[in-house]
């Protein structure tokens, strides 16, 4: 059929709360099938089958508790027979698990012939394709892997649980193709959840995945008890990274994208009211790793900044350019070498230092 077909890629915390928006609005416009597919990783739930439970209930009662999904929204165990026929992929998974989903859809074939994609992951991808490796974007790693679909972005302020609540709030999808931009616009943007396009992908992208090594630098401020100025001084230092980082890592990205959602006001959400804050907090006053804490603290919910902080770091010590990121550099030696938090505030000394 000439209808539109989504298929959401992913059924965590962000990914439940974007199916209650996409399940909503294809039923409000023109040209969408009305049937939504949400594959879901299978697990156990209190001994039921979790794609069971939000089918028979329509609440994810595992990553988003206490919200109705839309009934025209279907979950699926199997990722191939999610995606047959779809011809609008939206991937919502923790970075770590793309690749193996792009590995089953590239196997199976069962997208339709000019499906186009968006991306909502915050992270980065491996290259497992170029000889050197190293990070890539995610959007390109799908694009590769499934023949050189069309992939925008959608990123921004957007702590799922907020936005499940309907309160209001403002996300960016950066696009290659305008046309597709907009088609994407229409699936996601509500009263509550305003949309702007931009064409910018590669920056919109870029600014999630580096985000969170900020808000992991913050959540030590707040474990040191440091306060709300040093908290500011870090953002907005993270901030300048970022953009540093991005127009280095792609030269089309621009400077007025992180002026948008998923820039400054993604990095002050996050650094106020995420995952990857409160863990950088708990890392601070518990000593415990980084593992043990998203396995106690999380419920199944993965953290995305460790290791972007881990790859991006890595990727700049390779090309001797860590001493122009001191805030990355101090964040990530706090986090796998061992370097006392309070360095956080003490990085500019330490490269004065190490000169
Ligand atoms: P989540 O962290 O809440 O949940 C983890 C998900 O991973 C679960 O659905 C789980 O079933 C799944 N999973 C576990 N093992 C898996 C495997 N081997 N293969 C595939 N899936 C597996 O997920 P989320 O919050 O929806 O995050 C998805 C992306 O969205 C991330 O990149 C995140 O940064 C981004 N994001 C999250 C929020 C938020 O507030 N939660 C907001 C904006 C963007
Ligand atoms: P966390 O993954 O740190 O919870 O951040 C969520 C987010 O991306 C808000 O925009």
């Amino acid at each position: 059929s000439a209808l539109e077909k989504v298929c959401i890629i992913g059924s965590g915390n962000w990914g439940s709360a974007v199916a209650k928006i996409v399940g909503g609005n294809v039923t409000h416009h023109e040209g969408f099938d009305q049937k939504v597919n949400m594959w879901v990783f299978e697990e156990q739930f209190e001994g039921q089958p979790l794609t069971q439970i939000i089918n028979a209930r329509h609440e994810n009662v595992k990553y988003l508790p206490g919200i109705r999904l839309p009934s025209n929204v279907h979950a699926e165990p199997d990722l191939a027979r999610a995606a047959r026929d779809a011809s609008l992929l939206i991937f919502v998974l923790p970075h770590q698990f793309i690749a193996g989903a792009c590995r089953t859809l590239k196997e199976h074939r069962t997208i339709r012939p000019g499906a186009k994609a968006i991306s909502l992951v915050k992270g980065l991808a491996a290259d497992e394709t170029s000889s050197g490796s190293g990070p890539c974007l995610v959007s390109s790693l799908i694009t590769k892997s499934l023949n050189g679909i069309d992939v925008s972005v959608l990123s921004g302020a957007n702590i799922a649980n907020e936005i499940a609540e309907e309160k209001f709030s403002e996300t960016t999808i950066g696009y290659r193709n305008r046309r597709n931009g907009e088609l994407f616009y229409q699936l996601f943007n509500t009263p509550y959840f305003q949309v702007n396009i931009v064409n910018d992908p590669c920056g919109v992208e870029l600014c999630g995945a580096l985000k969170n090594i900020v808000a992991i630098g913050a959540g030590m401020v707040d474990g040191l008890g440091l306060g709300e100025n040093t908290k500011a001084a870090i953002i907005r230092i993270g901030l300048m990274e970022m953009m540093k980082f991005a127009k280095q890592f792609d030269s089309t990205v621009r400077d007025d994208t992180f002026f948008e959602s998923c820039g400054i006001a993604d990095v002050i959400t996050t650094c106020a009211g995420g995952r990857n804050r409160r863990v950088g907090e708990a890392f601070v006053r518990t000593g415990k790793s980084f593992e043990e804490l998203e396995r106690e603290m999380l419920n199944g919910q993965k953290l995305q900044g460790t290791s972007t902080c881990q790859d991006v770091c890595d990727y700049l010590s390779q090309r001797n350019r860590g001493p122009e990121f001191p805030l990355f550099m101090t964040i990530h030696d706090i986090c796998f070498r061992g370097l006392a938090p309070e360095n956080i505030t003490k990085f500019n000394r330490r490269q004065t230092n190490s000169k």
